[in-house]
């Protein structure tokens, strides 16, 4: 039996707070309190120090929050980081379709998997929902990677069987047997599970948009992951290639593809019939601001999600968001809505990049907080990295004050030890300022 006792300032939500005032927030402040996890799982917050049978790490004046949840992100497009001078479509021909050709190696799907995973724990990332390649063994690659990192890790072979070069097309017969068999080798084996994963609409025929309909209906608990509404053209696009569709995310639901579970990306370019839909059938959105400011996309419009209650997670979606750090991409999405006229607080950021993630993916039991029962994924932040940073936070007027300044000027550096079940999983290397 494990036992650890960890000792900082906790941070974490019992609800959803609203966008934009920071007073009405349902967060939990517990400073100076001592997180107990038996054997990976927690125990109890508390105030009171625990005896000695529990091995204790204290961090005094640290942060401590959930691991951050990232609902959509592309392993093989680290390869494209900050790649110059396109909007989504000329970016998918010129920079990654490219990429992502050279996931059909498995030594390189290995070394890209491990950097990356690598990469998001660095970040704060404990839990992922990743779009690797086309190729079964990109998903391979990622599965086993995730695995020996004991992280919660979501994801699935991408299909794409038209408008797409020749070297990433697939086809129906083919791909379905690969998700066959990916599903029997790693759904529901340790933290991992399967997700359905149709590029976008444009890349798949209908056949194998019905055919992806059919895996979800027949295999209990997977998930479902693609992209919908990012950009005007790829929205006209799609009306071209489905006119019978009411809408690009119409398009989906045709299919089969939307419910708990299901996962859409983006959602810029959406009506309210839409985000009904997608209330009403209980799939979630990602929000991927760093990606919607890099590549020109749009701006989400938050509030309107949230009041239709669609939920609303984070995603940093590399390699069209130009950071693994799930707290750029937040400071980004506070930019994104300022650019729409509206203010969102550092709590509804947080939220959705934790419980709010957690929500969406249906695994609010498991993570996203740290409620007795669920597993201990957190991350011991500092709240500065530097003498100026110090100094603002030695300013700050109060706790969302000191939070939103960690959060806009904050980033991968201020990451001390990242935990998974309990497990140290990283740890920053020592610096002239941190030693
Ligand atoms: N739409 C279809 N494929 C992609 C992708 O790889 N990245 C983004 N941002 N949008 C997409
Ligand atoms: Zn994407």
């Amino acid at each position: 039996m494990s036992q650890i006792a960890i000792y900082g300032n906790f941070l974490d939500f019992t609800g959803l707070p609203a966008l934009g005032d920071p007073a009405d927030a349902a967060v939990r402040w517990r400073p100076d309190h001592w997180l107990l996890a038996r054997d990976g799982r927690v125990v109890a917050v508390q105030a009171d120090e625990p005896g000695d049978d529990w091995q204790k790490q204290r961090h005094p004046g640290r942060l401590i929050l959930p691991g951050f949840v990232d609902t959509h992100v592309h392993s093989a497009q680290i390869d494209v980081l900050g790649a110059w001078g396109t909007a989504l479509l000329d970016w998918l021909e010129t920079h990654t379709f490219p990429a992502e050709s050279r996931m059909a190696d498995a030594a390189h799907a290995a070394m890209i998997s491990n950097l990356f995973l690598d990469g998001l724990l660095a970040s704060g990332t404990t839990t992922a929902m990743v779009f690797p390649t086309v190729h079964k063994v990109s998903v391979d690659a990622l599965f086993t990677a995730a695995q020996a990192r004991g992280m919660r890790l979501i994801t699935g072979k991408v299909l794409m069987d038209r408008h797409a070069p020749d070297y990433l097309r697939d086809d129906v017969t083919g791909a379905r047997a690969d998700c066959e068999a990916l599903i029997a080798q790693w759904h529901g084996r340790g933290r991992l599970a399967y997700a359905v994963t149709p590029r976008f609409a444009p890349t798949s025929t209908d056949a194998q948009l019905a055919m992806a309909g059919e895996l979800m209906a027949r295999h209990e608990g997977l998930y479902m992951q693609t992209h919908v509404a990012e950009n005007t053209d790829e929205v006209a696009w799609v009306a071209q290639l489905f006119p019978q569709a009411r809408s690009y995310l119409d398009v989906y639901r045709h299919f089969g593809l939307l419910g708990p579970r299901a996962m859409l990306a983006h959602g810029i370019w959406l009506d309210d019939a839409d985000r009904q839909l997608l209330a009403d059938s209980g799939a979630a959105l990602s929000h991927c601001p760093s990606s919607n400011l890099f590549l020109g996309s749009g701006l989400f419009d938050w509030p309107a999600a949230q009041a239709a209650g669609t939920a609303v997670s984070m995603g940093c979606d590399v390699g069209g968001g130009t950071s693994l750090s799930m707290l750029r991409t937040l400071a980004d999405g506070y930019k994104v809505q300022a650019m729409a006229g509206r203010r969102i607080t550092a709590w509804a950021l947080l939220h959705a990049a934790t419980l709010g993630g957690a929500n969406a993916l249906g695994l609010a039991h498991e993570i996203g907080s740290f409620n007795a029962g669920t597993l201990a994924d957190l991350v011991i932040w500092d709240l500065a990295a530097d003498p100026v940073q110090q100094r603002r936070q030695a300013v700050a007027r109060d706790l969302h004050d000191a939070i939103f300044a960690w959060l806009t000027l904050g980033d991968e550096r201020h990451v001390v030890a990242t935990v998974v079940a309990g497990e140290l999983r990283y740890q920053r290397p020592a610096t002239p300022f941190t030693a």
